[in-house]
């Protein structure tokens, strides 16, 4: 199978994975409508070529919270990773590294904070969740702290988590759900031998870290139905402002107020997100929602944005839209379940040239330059 994009890797990841893993991955919540207007939004924004600018010298790298990135796109927090590909966190994480972008391990990972920051040089990121259990996010963020995690992406979007139609169809909850999960992975035997036998435990790491007792994945769905905490309000965040030492990243941010809330907050940075359409169906895209975000708070706080970014020229639409940074989950997601390190590798050297043609095409020598400016007229705001 012949792979040059997002699209082949999700294909090649379809064949791979049982269907309960690949549905959970590719499916977003009720009618699917934000998932969809998340990758068309983008896809329409359309910029302005520029020509005959000696585009010789290109620099894609930027400064982002003390660190240097070689390109403006960190791995947004996905979890069950390890269940794509054997030990998948690991795997992902060290190709972030090779390539110098951040990795963002999830609260619900498979393999815990400290199995995986050892295996990387720079520092990771930390994701965690609103839980109802103060103390298991108090012990998580001693630990990614002991670890040496510099930034913190707080989730915001998960007060209760999202009716995701799929999942009950493809066996990853509904009726009768083990019994199905278990007939997919012996006819899916790639999958069977790499993670189901060699990727064990199959847990989330971090949880049973501090339970001190194995999490396992039937657990998963109950557990995050059950500890989701939907009081939680701004003056609950406090206490973990005050806790954690490296910049805190508030994610799941889509309104220009609840933007200008974070500025007053006193966070570091928002990431625009709509949770890759896995949460509210109908709201907007994360295209459409960001330059009234970048008006109320740009320069204020960095901002950075997910949710259907599937390429190198979506990068750069992003940034052009407002954003100062990328972030990207099913895209990575993807190339890992079909490739496993090598995938996310080759991922990130595509979208690296992907952007590479795009700003010397639209004449921009830097990040820094990729603006409004670049947006064909009818296309902004
Ligand atoms: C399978 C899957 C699991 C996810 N798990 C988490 C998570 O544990 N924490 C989190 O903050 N976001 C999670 N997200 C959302 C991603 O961080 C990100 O916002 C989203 O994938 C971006 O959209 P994209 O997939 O279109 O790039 C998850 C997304 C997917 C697809």
């Amino acid at each position: 199978m012949i792979i040059s994009s997002t699209a082949d890797y999700r294909a090649a990841a379809q064949k791979r994975l049982p269907p309960f893993l690949f549905h959970y991955i590719d499916g977003g919540a009720y009618a699917e409508q934000t998932l969809r207007r998340n990758v068309e939004d983008l896809a329409a924004v359309a910029l302005r070529q520029r020509v005959l600018k000696d585009m010789s010298r290109l620099d894609t790298s930027i400064e982002l919270f003390g660190e240097k990135l070689s390109i403006p796109v960190a791995l947004s927090p996905v979890g069950l990773t390890g269940m794509y590909r054997r030990r998948g966190e690991v795997q992902a994480a060290r190709a972030a590294d090779a390539h110098g972008i951040p990795f963002t391990m999830s609260t619900v990972s498979v393999c815990p904070i400290e199995e995986v920051a050892p295996e990387i040089k720079r520092p990771m990121w930390f994701q965690l969740y609103v839980l109802k259990d103060r103390g298991f996010m108090r012990n998580a963020l001693e630990r990614a702290q002991a670890a040496g995690c510099t930034t913190l992406v707080f989730t915001v979007d998960m007060p209760v988590p999202g009716a995701r139609y799929r999942d009950a169809h493809s066996g990853m909850s509904g009726p009768n759900a083990a019994l199905r999960r278990y007939w997919q992975s012996v006819l899916h035997p790639r999958w069977a031998l790499d993670v189901g036998l060699q990727g064990r435990p199959h847990d989330l790491g971090n949880i049973s870290a501090y339970r001190g007792s194995p999490t396992g994945l039937q657990d998963y769905m109950g557990w995050l139905g059950a500890n989701f905490d939907a009081s939680i309000s701004w003056k609950d965040l406090e206490w973990i402002r005050a806790f954690w030492k490296g910049p805190m990243v508030i994610k799941g941010i889509l309104d220009p107020e609840d933007a200008k809330d974070a500025v007053r907050f006193g966070a570091d940075g928002i990431v625009v997100s709509n949770h890759g359409g896995r949460q509210l169906d109908g709201v907007l895209s994360s295209a459409r929602a960001l330059p009234a975000i970048a008006d109320a708070v740009k320069g204020q706080i960095k901002i950075l944005a997910d949710s259907g970014i599937r390429n190198g020229l979506d990068v750069v639409r992003t940034i052009a839209l407002g954003a100062d940074a990328a972030m990207i989950g099913r895209a990575y997601i993807y190339a890992l379940a079909a490739a496993g390190e090598s995938g996310v590798k080759h991922l990130l050297e595509l979208l690296e040239k992907e952007m590479r043609v795009a700003m010397t095409l639209t004449s921009v020598s830097k990040v820094s330059d990729i603006t409004g400016e670049l947006l064909v007229r009818e296309m902004k705001g």
